[in-house]
């Protein structure tokens, strides 16, 4: 026996200290090392960020040049792995092959499996960094049917993740700058954010000693659940599927319905009650790119712009304290972008590893950690005595 607190949905329990990233969800705030996320997302870049989240401090000039060679010099894939993209059916989900390839580098990179010793923690942090874009992408590219494009490491993190989705070999590819711009705030709005349950199931992994690859590939697994990471592949679908504005009252409709389960995807948070800041941000990127490529001929968009407007007037959803999360934006984003759904989620994934990474060295540095080991509350039946096959 014992006294344990039950709380399913973890909705009110710590299951660690950190010094990483604060969230108020009623004043709609998020810090990281105590940096406000607007201005890390309009004056910072995600490589900047991820130094941030990794070491606590924002780099000097010096530190940062460093930093994003470290990351350049890592951003290759060994050949070999090639052979693991293509063991999987051509259809496959993006996320499913991030899993299986983040996992398989564990058996490339014995050397950085190593826990016990902090120079290989750190290289297995800048490889999974620095490889992650470039496992998206080619993810994408065997989905599609086209050869893989190689990192190209003259390029800023968010266009050379571009130009490898969408270049294809002998043809010039520019990437603008709005877009390169835009895809770096959305992996610098994703970057982090504390105690979410693909965190949590790195700390979980990792705290059985797990190595770093295999805690990253269970972090990916769960993000891929469309309540989480997953909502902004569904967002995007709910949109496709209601088609046309006139049909907006109809889904509103159906969210509002106390006996249907139906639940306007990209709508709500569970910390989040008041906005969420990341939102606010990305909103903003949001009308930039549209501008720049134009919603008058993409019927989605234009539902995307209607149904905010028709949730944001509904006393239901003001009354739950439902508002658009960051991941309805950034999917109309993608969207415009020329992103299929199914790359949403990597995206994210690629994004949330420093994250993830920054969570799972601090867990290892403190001295305190133990294995996660959550009890249960026992409710099936107790003391039954075996009856024989022939007797039942
Ligand atoms: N549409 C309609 N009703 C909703 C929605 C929604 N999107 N979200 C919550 N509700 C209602 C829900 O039915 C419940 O009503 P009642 O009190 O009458 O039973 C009430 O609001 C509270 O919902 P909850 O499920 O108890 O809230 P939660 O904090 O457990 O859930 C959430 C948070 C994000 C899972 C949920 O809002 C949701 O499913 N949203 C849609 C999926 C989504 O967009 N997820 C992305 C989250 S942001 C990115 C990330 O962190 O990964």
């Amino acid at each position: 026996a014992g006294v344990f607190t039950y709380d399913p949905g973890f909705t009110s329990t710590a299951s660690c200290d950190s010094t990483i990233t604060f969230i108020d969800g009623g004043k709609g705030e998020l810090l990281h090392r105590g940096y406000p996320i607007d201005q890390l997302a309009g004056k910072s870049h995600y490589l900047e960020v991820c130094y941030l989240l990794l070491y606590g401090e924002l780099p000097s000039a010096a530190e940062l040049e460093k930093f994003e060679g470290l990351i350049t010099h890592h951003t290759m894939l060994h050949e070999q792995m090639q052979n693991f993209f293509r063991g999987f059916r051509r259809d496959a989900h993006p996320m499913a092959i991030m899993v299986g390839v983040v996992g398989a580098m564990s058996a490339f990179y014995h050397d950085s499996t190593d826990i016990s010793d902090a120079d290989q923690r750190e290289i297995a942090s800048h490889r999974l960094i620095a490889k992650m874009p470039t496992i998206a992408a080619w993810a994408y590219k065997y989905s599609i049917g086209q050869p893989f494009i190689y990192p190209r490491n003259d390029l800023d993190y968010a266009s050379n993740f571009l130009r490898m989705c969408f270049a294809v070999p002998a043809e010039d590819y520019e990437v603008n700058p709005i877009l390169s711009r835009a895809m770096d705030r959305i992996f610098t709005l994703h970057a982090d954010h504390e105690q979410n349950a693909s965190t949590s199931t790195v700390r979980l992994a990792s705290s059985s000693g797990a190595n770093p690859f295999a805690c990253i590939a269970a972090g990916i697994a769960c993000l891929w659940g469309p309540a989480h990471g997953g909502a902004n592949q569904a967002c995007l679908e709910m949109l496709k599927e209601i088609g046309t504005p006139d049909r907006i009252p109809e889904f509103i409709a159906r969210a509002k319905d106390k006996n249907d389960p139906y639940r306007l995807m990209g709508f709500g948070h569970r910390v989040y009650k008041n906005h969420d800041p990341r939102a606010t941000v990305m909103k903003q990127s949001a009308d930039e790119v549209l501008e720049l490529l134009g919603v008058d001929n993409n019927p989605i968009l234009q539902v995307a712009k209607e149904l905010e407007a028709a949730a944001l007037a509904d006393p239901y959803f003001a009354d739950k304290k439902l508002f658009p999360n960051v991941d309805f934006y950034s999917g109309i984003i993608l969207e415009a972008m020329g992103f299929p759904t199914s790359m949403f989620t990597p995206i994210f994934a690629v994004a949330r590893t420093v994250g993830w990474i920054s969570q799972w060295k601090e867990q290892l540095s403190d001295p305190q950690h133990k294995i996660g080991r959550p009890r249960q509350l026992y409710l099936g039946e107790v003391n039954r005595d075996y009856s024989d096959i022939e007797t039942r």
